[in-house]
Formats: C-alpha cells, sequence, structure tokens
C-alpha cells in the first residue's frame, strides 16, 4: 500500500518548496466550475482542497486519503471550511453516501505523465492489476453520468537533491520495476537522514489505460482548451 506517513510530516514544505504550484492547480479546476460536488483523490494534507475551499465555487468538496497523517494535516488546514469533508478511505474500497460531479487526482491516486513528444502514460499508486480495477470500478459508481474524472499530468521523473525551504535536501531516486517504478525520497539534514520513503508504482501505456477506464465508463476527451495540466474522461 502506498503509505505516506514517512513523508507526512514533512510533506507541505517539500511541496511548497516548487514541487506543485497548488494556484495554478486549483485554478483550473475552476475551468469546471459548473459542477456542484467535488471529490478528490488522494488528497494528501489537503493543499489543493484549501484554494479550491477559499474560491467558494463549489458547494461540497471531498477529499480522500489512505494515509491518516496526512489527512490529520488536512482536517487541521480545514476545519473552518463547513464545505469541505475528508474520509480516510482507500480508494479500493471507496464508499461515501453521494455522487459527485467531477472528480480529480493530481498527483494523487493517479496522473498521467508527459515525457517530451512522446503519448502520455498512467502512474498509479495502486501496484496490482486487480486493485486499479477495483480502484476505477469503485470510483465510478461514485460519479454521476456525464461526470468528469480529471487525472493530472506530470513531467517526467528523475533523480535530483534541491534544497527546501527549511534548509533541508530534498532527494528522490527513481529505479525501473517490474510494473513500472520505485521512487525512493528522502529528505537529509546535513548527514542525518530525517525522512526515507520507499513507493512501488504501475504504469499503463496511453492504450492500456483508455482501456481500462473505458472498461469503468470513462471517455477520454481531449481537450478544448489547453489545459495542460489534466487530462479529462467523461463518465458515460
Ligand atoms: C503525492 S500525494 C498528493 C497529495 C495531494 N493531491 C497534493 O497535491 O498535495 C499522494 C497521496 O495519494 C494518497 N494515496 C495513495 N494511494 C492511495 C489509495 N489507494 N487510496 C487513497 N489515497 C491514496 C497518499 O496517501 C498521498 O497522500
Amino acid at each position: 500500500m502506498s503509505s505516506y506517513t514517512p513523508m507526512s510530516h514533512y510533506y507541505d514544505t517539500i511541496m511548497t518548496s516548487g514541487y506543485y504550484n497548488y494556484e495554478i492547480i486549483a485554478n483550473s479546476i475552476l475551468n469546471y466550475m459548473s459542477a456542484r460536488k467535488i471529490l478528490e483523490i488522494g488528497c494528501g494534507t489537503g493543499l489543493i482542497l484549501e484554494k479550491l475551499a477559499h474560491m467558494q465555487v463549489f458547494d461540497t468538496i471531498v477529499g480522500v486519503d489512505l494515509t491518516e497523517e496526512m489527512l490529520a494535516i488536512a482536517e487541521k488546514r480545514l476545519h473552518l471550511f463547513s464545505h469541505v469533508k475528508l474520509s480516510l478511505q482507500n480508494i479500493i474500497d471507496l464508499s461515501l453516501p453521494e455522487e459527485y460531479d467531477l472528480a480529480f487526482s493530481y498527483g494523487g491516486v493517479w496522473y498521467f505523465v508527459i515525457d517530451g513528444d512522446r503519448e502520455p502514460f498512467l502512474v498509479s499508486h495502486l501496484v496490482s492489476d486487480v486493485d486499479n480495477h477495483q480502484g476505477f470500478a469503485r470510483l465510478t459508481k461514485h460519479i454521476r453520468p456525464q461526470g468528469k474524472l480529471l487525472l493530472g499530468i506530470q513531467g517526467p521523473h528523475f533523480d535530483y537533491n534541491k534544497v527546501v525551504s527549511n534548509g533541508m535536501v530534498y532527494s528522490q531516486k527513481i529505479s525501473p520495476s517490474q510494473r513500472g517504478f520505485i521512487k525512493d525520497y528522502y529528505l537529509l539534514n546535513g548527514s542525518e537522514i530525517m525522512m526515507q520513503q520507499t513507493l512501488h508504482y504501475s504504469t499503463y501505456s496511453f492504450a492500456e489505460a483508455q482501456e481500462l477506464l473505458e472498461t469503468y465508463g470513462f471517455k477520454y476527451k481531449p481537450a478544448e482548451t489547453t489545459n495542460k495540466l489534466f487530462l479529462e474522461f467523461e463518465k458515460l
């Protein structure tokens, strides 16, 4: 299971030191402002949800995540927003009492990587094929017909070290695996390792991803505008 427990304490520091631009991500979701109820799958510490909550555009905003420590930080961040709800859930058992107009994942359970001119490929925090099927099977039950699924787009992953805002060095190393790749995350304070986390990811070619998503009623909709942050799928 892709638990972010080791990283949770340092997650915000790492991510807000230029890893993601949360303002731009949230603004990109604003393109779908006709949606009333929205769901983030793999919401982590709630950094995207916070931006969306401040916009006061959506009636109901729900975030789910399987890492208790990440969600505890999100709870603190978002407790003043009565239209935001959080739920500790693994996507493969997703169970919520309502349907959503839109679900999205940016670096959450699933995302796409675009490497130069090559076709996007799907990256999943779920390593087995069975779990990916089960995850989309549960998700589709929570999205209304003609509702949207937005899966974030990221650049290629590579090894690097970078000083983050607390002066520590964030480091990531990527190695190939049978089903995709393995990512080792570190945070170093001088020679002391403050955090270390290893995650296994599976990958699907674009054709495989389309087939997988279509099995659960999600049809790829090439963007009409130049939305470079998400690929859009519509629930049939
Ligand atoms: C890189 S973080 C992204 C968090 C957030 N979307 C953001 O942009 O900061 C990935 C999150 O996905 C969650 N996650 C991974 N696998 C999951 C699963 N099977 N079900 C629910 N959440 C999952 C992890 O716990 C983690 O918090």
